[in-house]
């Protein structure tokens, strides 16, 4: 099994803070943003990992993160997305490191209060397609919504003005090596990127698609609210409540 964490964009909904630095460089509490996600991967017994990164501060990645050692780790492999063209053609640039592996793919900006390693075994154990977590939000239209049927997730749609449902789509994802010929497919969506929604309803659509709900918190840093409810949700977990 392969990790990937996504960390391109130019995070402008969080400018002026990303005007001189890449979003997930940023500090939450006491660890630089991306070291979350990295971990979060380690900890699921993923350690063959690829980061994708872009903008002006690429380098900073490197110079942070080098081989891994922070996380245990004897290597890193690293490339670059030149422009900001969605979280599908980002991870379309990790085709040749994936290979015929399976992969799990976690957003920069994610963070997931408990592991999963359990959900990510299962993964291993399932035979093809995809697999993706969920979680019960407050505020779903900002997120890609799930809709349910049964056991099934029938839809995903990205960001609705009425969501059908509270069940966010988190942003850590597990698939086959089928997913790079599904992305070759995409189309930029209304805001001009390549879809992960889209490659998500296409593994939806062949029946190929499980998912669970994830246990614990679960946060993002697309806002600057959604950044500081990140930063409060890690200090409490240091002990600070103030
Ligand atoms: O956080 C979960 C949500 O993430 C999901 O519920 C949505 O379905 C999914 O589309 C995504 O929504 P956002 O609009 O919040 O994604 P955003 O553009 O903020 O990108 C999230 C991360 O993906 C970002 O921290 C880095 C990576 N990314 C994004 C883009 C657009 C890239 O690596 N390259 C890119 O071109």
């Amino acid at each position: 099994m392969k990790g990937v964490v996504l960390a391109g964009g130019l995070g402008t909904r969080l400018s002026p803070l990303t005007r001189v630095t890449n979003k997930h460089l940023l500090p939450v509490y006491n660890e630089p943003m991306i070291y979350y996600p990295i971990r979060t991967l380690v900890d699921a017994g993923v350690s063959d990992i690829m980061l994708v990164t872009g903008g002006n501060n690429a380098g900073e990645f490197l110079r942070l993160i080098g081989n891994g050692e922070d996380f245990g780790l004897k290597h890193m492999n690293y490339t670059y997305q030149k422009n900001e063209g969605g979280i599908a053609e980002a991870l379309a640039l990790t085709r040749h490191f994936v290979g015929d592996d399976k992969v799990v793919v976690m957003l920069g900006d994610n963070f997931v209060q408990e592991s999963i390693r359990g959900a990510v075994d299962a993964f291993r154990a399932q035979p093809k397609g995809a697999k993706i977590f969920l979680k019960e939000v407050e505020n779903p239209e900002e997120f890609g919504v799930a809709e349910l049927d049964g056991d099934k997730v029938s839809r995903i749609i990205e960001k609705p003005a009425d969501p059908p449902t509270r069940f966010a789509v988190i942003g850590i994802y597990m698939y086959d090596s089928g997913v790079f010929d599904i992305c070759d497919t995409l189309k930029p969506s209304a805001r001009g990127e390549l879809e992960i929604t889209d490659v998500n309803n296409e593994y939806i659509r062949r029946g190929d698609m499980t998912y669970d709900f994830i246990e614990g918190w679960w946060a993002d840093c697309g806002s600057f609210e959604a950044l500081l409810r990140s930063n409060n949700l890690v200090a409490r977990e240091h002990g600070v409540t103030d």
